[in-house]
């Protein structure tokens, strides 16, 4: 999920944003209790990309210190409901209570098998293929490794998300039809879906819409769809 609008809904209402950011924490607890109502197993949300930093200082403080809040506050209930929260990117840029807070979530749930729900911060898709790439050149140029012995699915396990099936659907919502830098390498054959509500209105019937658009689609990963070839 890529939850865009924050900002604009919260313009709209002649709010700060970060009231949008607010509203949008709330978003995402409904979205995770609608996805785990339907049974999905995987989750990943772009919580914060390596773009962001490049927002005013006041605004990227209030995002880093509502996530701070929502780790303390929702942990336990994510726990009751058997998640697992992941975080995914490069935590060594934030402060130390919050990669404190990111462990101990990581820890405290990670036998939950109900639902593995991975949360991007300072992600970005490129960089994550950049350090699949220097890992495995690292290995060639120590001799543990052949350049023929690369394949698709070696590196796929050098990336941060190796431990996940590749995404069936990727929702992102504030009408923008485009990936902003969000698992490049992973959604090589995902369906999308772009919605215009704005993330702090994404409900249980724009996840369900969603879910529905995809069960539509004729999935044919580069083959023929079921009626071509029957
Ligand atoms: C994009 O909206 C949203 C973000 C950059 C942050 C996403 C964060 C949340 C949904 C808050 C909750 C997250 C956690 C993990 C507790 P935007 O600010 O780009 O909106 P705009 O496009 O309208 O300006």
């Amino acid at each position: 999920m890529v939850m865009d609008g924050n900002g604009r809904w919260a313009q709209r209402q002649g709010k700060p944003r970060s009231h949008g950011h607010q509203a949008g924490s709330e978003a995402l607890k409904r979205a995770v209790e609608r996805i785990l109502f339907h049974g999905i197993g995987h989750m990943t949300v772009y919580a914060f990309s390596s773009e962001n930093w490049s927002r005013p200082s006041i605004e990227v403080k209030q995002l880093l210190d509502l996530f701070m809040k929502a780790l303390n506050r929702e942990v336990r209930e994510l726990n009751d409901h058997e998640v697992c929260i992941r975080f995914v990117g490069d935590r060594s840029a934030f402060s130390r209570p919050l990669r404190d807070g990111m462990k101990r979530a990581e820890k405290i749930t990670r036998n939950n098998r109900k639902l593995i729900l991975n949360v991007a911060v300072n992600y970005g898709g490129r960089a994550d293929i950049t350090q699949a790439a220097r890992q495995l050149a690292t290995a060639v140029q120590s001799g543990q490794l052949s350049p023929a012995d690369i394949n698709e699915d070696l590196f796929d396990r050098h990336l941060s998300l190796h431990d996940d099936p590749a995404p069936d659907l990727l929702i992102r919502t504030g009408g923008e039809k485009r990936l902003s830098n969000f698992l490049l390498w992973q959604l090589a054959y995902t369906e999308l879906h772009f919605s215009d509500v704005l993330w702090p209105d994404f409900d249980a019937e724009h996840v369900d819409a969603a879910l529905h658009d995809f069960a539509s689609r004729d999935r044919r990963f580069g083959g023929l769809s079921r009626v071509q070839s029957a």
